[in-house]
């Protein structure tokens, strides 16, 4: 296979062309060509000259993809997610086109060419054969389709991991409507796929070697807040589980991303109600390491490894017992709705906000501000067995309530959310009208501190969902007074 440095294959990108990323989260996230052509685009940009790229990749990425490229001014359209600082001000700032979309979809998008032709797919792998078979390092996503759908391949072959990575992947891509059959996966622990990604070796154009981690940040250390959420979460699984509604052997769980998600699976994981149980997820994040050390966990199926360093170490140290319990698949199998519906799956997703009739908000701040984007979280909660939300009762250090009367942005709509945690309590949205829903959630889950605003705005509001248009957004617009001081 034709070396190329990581600027050659950079300097092969034409302006106006659509790359196919690897990376779900920063784990397995191409590195060293993304960098060589946002160094490239601020030369080309100084003289004059526009090089932007459509980028798409299976999630959000790390900082030498979505940070190099927005600071390079070098994307000119960007799906399906990100959690870049830098990206997101691009975004907000309207500097970029940005189409957030429900994950399990990526995969179908690119087939169809919904987001245009893809041109180029860039991978990185720990090793790739002269019949075209790739390995890819920590995450899968939509890899498989951008190479398959993509006219040209660039592989960049990272010898941080090890070669032995080959067999920790599942890679299962779905058949176009009308021919698609069921997906053939009843329990997550089941191989359904080929341990690589096959590609026609002539669509290869060069291999591009790294040496570098995965970009992943560390977590926030948890606090009482967080812990409050988790055992809150964890409890009311055990209860679930003592009513019969969650069998004996329990159901696999999903956890979502973030510092709350983190803490709540720690909470399950030390339960004593709680037996060992299984994940069938998007991200497998520390605490799914720790707890898969600890004996709680037994399996984890998910699309990337987003683990911190030191999580990494010892997951290598250890890498063929890890590969009996933990699999990584296409975000189109991790995040199926026909998969999560069959399986029964335990959602547990973490809310920016939510109104008092249950809608949430995972993605936009006041309306118009984008945080990182829907993900996974849409997937999982319209079609769990049991979709759960998970927020501390107020943000800002206690300055705005994340329980307000009507959501500022709609992600996830009252038909689908069931349960709703916060540290103040649990609210079970069940069977309940919209008014009975108000009240379980003003109750169980508010900040006393903005219980009684909250009660007059029910009180006040007429109909079957009780708004009072006028006052609807009043929590959002006294909060945002305030930053005016
Ligand atoms: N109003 C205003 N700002 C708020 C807020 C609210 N109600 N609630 C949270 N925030 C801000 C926080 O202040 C913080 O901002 P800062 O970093 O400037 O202080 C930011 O939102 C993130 O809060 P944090 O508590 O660190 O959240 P987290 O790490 O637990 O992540 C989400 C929470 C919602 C951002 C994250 O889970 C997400 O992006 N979810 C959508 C995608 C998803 O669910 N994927 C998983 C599916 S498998």
């Amino acid at each position: 296979m034709h070396n190329l440095s990581a600027a050659d294959a950079a300097n092969m990108i034409k302006n106006g062309e659509r790359v196919g990323f690897s990376g779900f989260t920063p784990a397995g996230s191409v590195k060293a060509i993304p960098r060589a052509l946002g160094e490239r685009a601020v030369r080309e940009h100084a003289e004059g000259r526009e090089l932007k790229i459509g980028v798409f990749t299976g999630a959000s990425t790390g900082d030498s993809l979505d940070g190099s490229l927005a600071r390079a001014d070098a994307v000119f359209l960007r799906a399906p997610y990100q959690t870049n600082k830098d990206f997101r001000n691009h975004v907000n700032a309207e500097k970029t086109d940005f189409f957030d979309l429900h994950l399990s979809l990526m995969p179908q998008f690119v087939r169809y060419g919904f987001l245009g032709k893809i041109d180029w797919a860039i991978v990185e792998a720990v090793s790739v054969s002269a019949d075209g078979k790739i390995v890819p390092t920590t995450s899968v996503g939509t890899s498989p389709t951008f190479c398959r759908m993509a006219d040209k391949i660039l592989v960049e072959i990272n010898d941080y991991h090890p070669t032995a990575l080959e067999g920790l992947h599942d890679i299962y891509e779905c058949d176009v409507p009308p021919n698609r059959r069921e997906i053939p996966l009843y329990q997550p622990k089941e191989r359904i796929g080929k341990p690589f990604i096959h590609v026609d070796p002539r669509k290869i154009v060069g291999v591009v070697r790294n040496n570098a981690p995965d970009e992943t940040a560390g977590f926030t250390p948890t606090d009482e807040v967080r812990n409050g959420i988790g055992e809150n979460v964890a409890e009311f699984f055990a209860r679930e589980m003592a009513e019969g509604r969650i069998p004996k052997s329990f159901l696999p769980v999903q956890s979502g991303v973030g510092n709350v998600a983190n803490a709540v699976l720690g909470a399950m994981g030390s339960h004593a109600q709680i037996p060992v149980f299984t994940m069938f997820s998007e991200v497998i994040q520390d605490s799914v390491i720790e707890l898969i050390e600890q004996g709680h966990i037994d399996f984890a199926s998910g699309t990337s490894l987003t683990v911190s360093k030191d999580t990494l170490v010892r997951i290598y140290a250890n890498l063929a017992a890890f590969k009996k319990q933990l699999i990584l698949r296409p975000q189109e199998i991790t995040n199926s709705p026909e998969l999560i519906r069959r399986l029964g799956i335990l959602s547990i997703n973490t809310a920016i906000e939510v109104d008092i009739y249950g809608n949430v908000n995972s993605s936009h701040f006041f309306g118009s501000k984008l945080m990182n984007g829907i993900g996974g979280s849409g997937d999982f909660t319209r079609n769990a067995y049991i979709s759960t939300f998970t927020c501390p009762s107020t943000a800002k250090d206690g300055a705005i309530s994340s329980i307000v009367p009507f959501c500022s942005h709609i992600d996830h709509s009252e038909h689908s959310v069931q349960v709703i945690v916060t540290e103040q309590g649990i609210a079970d949205l069940r069977g309940k009208s919209p008014r009975q829903r108000a009240q379980a959630i003003i109750e169980n889950c508010a900040h006393p501190d903005f219980r009684p605003r909250l009660r007059d705005y029910l009180k006040n509001g007429k109909g079957h969902i009780p708004h009072d248009l006028s006052k609807a957004f009043s929590f959002h617009l006294d909060y945002l007074k305030t930053l005016e001081k």
